[in-house]
């Protein structure tokens, strides 16, 4: 499936701008990326593959590169293709990759993540991989991108074109071509039962309208931003794949409403960030049901037990767990694995919702350019 789209042609629509337009068009982006993906026999198929099945067969490490969102969007992938392919994956932002003599061989796969397909750090990493002699894919949104050309490999993501600088809908599709890929893998490599990757896309299958669940929730999210507004910094905290989501939250409201505003592993906190803790500081935790909750919500407790105003992403309210004065963004519960795409939406929400009340333009952040082709 190919879907080629025209950029000049693309409208905001009945949207205030691109950025509200992009996070509505989620549902369908991931719906579109994952269709399609699974033949009759059951088996998964990529885009264009210049590298054998019995290549990738040999594969014993992964590599991710990427910028910003799409290194986020990696630094989720991670946990899939370690649990499900049982392969080590190393992840690193692109721009420091090729200065820093990665060991690579005819065994690695270098997995390029880039919305455009253009950024230049991406771009001369995986080139650099290639020249190494380890296998590349790219993971794109723009088909014919000069990644996509330049790849051994190709997995496009289908969440049509993307306006706005702030990434949304293409954090979300990556996610979803990146677990793709974990369960192709873990098919060819054996890692996983058939009927277990089955499973595992009937439950990734059922992710996009978990997200229009949360979508469905705009209004909350957007009356807990509003209660937000007065303070002055934000600390996004989470554990495995509530880590990146952390550092996304964290990306997006710096992005777009200049706000300090950093991720953490919430484990991490008590070995520093924990001092910058007092009234002014919002504590965001990422606890979706899963392994690592309690653990988050014990992190929680040091945070508020220093002042912090706590906002807490979760699956049902923590009974137990919760003080009067925090605030919860009501996410449906999906597989762990798989939480990321869901969990980041009302996160995306309050960066949107705080950049447009604060007057600025969330599609058009100072500075920045949607793509970066320069060192
Ligand atoms: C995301 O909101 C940013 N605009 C930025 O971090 C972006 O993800 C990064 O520049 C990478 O771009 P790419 O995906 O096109 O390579």
């Amino acid at each position: 499936l190919r879907v080629e789209w025209d950029v000049s042609r693309v409208e905001v629509g009945g949207f205030s701008d691109f950025m509200s337009k992009e996070i509505d068009e989620q549902p369908r982006s991931l719906r579109d990326t994952l269709a399609g993906r699974v033949d009759q026999e059951g088996r998964i198929s990529l885009d264009e593959l210049n590298i054998t099945q019995e290549e990738l067969k040999t594969i014993q490490k992964v590599v991710i590169v990427g910028c910003g969102t799409s290194l986020h969007a990696g630094m989720v992938a991670r946990y899939a293709l370690e649990h499900f392919v049982r392969v080590p994956v190393e992840i690193d932002v692109s721009s420091e990759f090729r200065y820093r003599d990665p060991v690579l061989s005819p065994t690695t796969l270098v997995v390029g993540v880039s919305q455009s397909g253009e950024t230049l750090d991406t771009m001369v990493a995986l080139s650099e991989a290639k020249a190494s002699g380890a296998k590349t894919l790219v993971v794109s949104n723009v088909v014919g991108s000069s990644m996509a050309r330049m790849a051994d490999a190709v997995l496009y993501t289908r969440a049509g074109p993307e306006i706005s600088v702030a990434s949304t809908k293409t954090f979300i599709a990556q996610i979803g071509a990146l677990e793709i890929l974990a369960l192709y893998l873990a098919d060819l490599k054996r890692t996983l039962y058939p009927s277990e990757v089955n499973e595992l896309i009937g439950r990734l299958n059922a992710v996009p309208e978990a997200i229009s669940v949360a979508l469905s929730q705009i209004k909350e999210y957007e009356r807990v931003a509003q209660r937000l507004l007065g303070y002055d910094r934000f600390y996004f905290i989470g554990r495995n794949v509530g880590y990146p989501v952390a550092l996304e939250g964290a990306l997006k409201l710096k992005e777009i409403t200049y706000t300090p505003s950093e991720g953490y592993p919430a484990g991490e906190l008590k070995h520093g960030p924990i001092a910058m803790i007092d009234e002014q500081a919002v504590v965001v935790a990422i606890a979706p049901k899963g392994a690592l909750y309690e653990k988050v919500l014990a992190n929680v407790e040091e945070v508020r037990a220093r002042g912090a105003k706590v906002v807490l992403v979760v699956n049902e309210m923590p009974a137990g767990h919760m003080a009067s004065d925090d605030d919860v963004f009501l996410v449906p519960q999906v597989h762990q694995l798989f939480s990321p795409m869901v969990d980041v939406v009302p996160l995306q929400v309050l960066a949107h919702y705080t950049s447009v009340a604060r007057g600025l333009d969330p599609d058009r952040p100072r500075n920045l350019a949607k793509t970066v082709t320069v060192e």
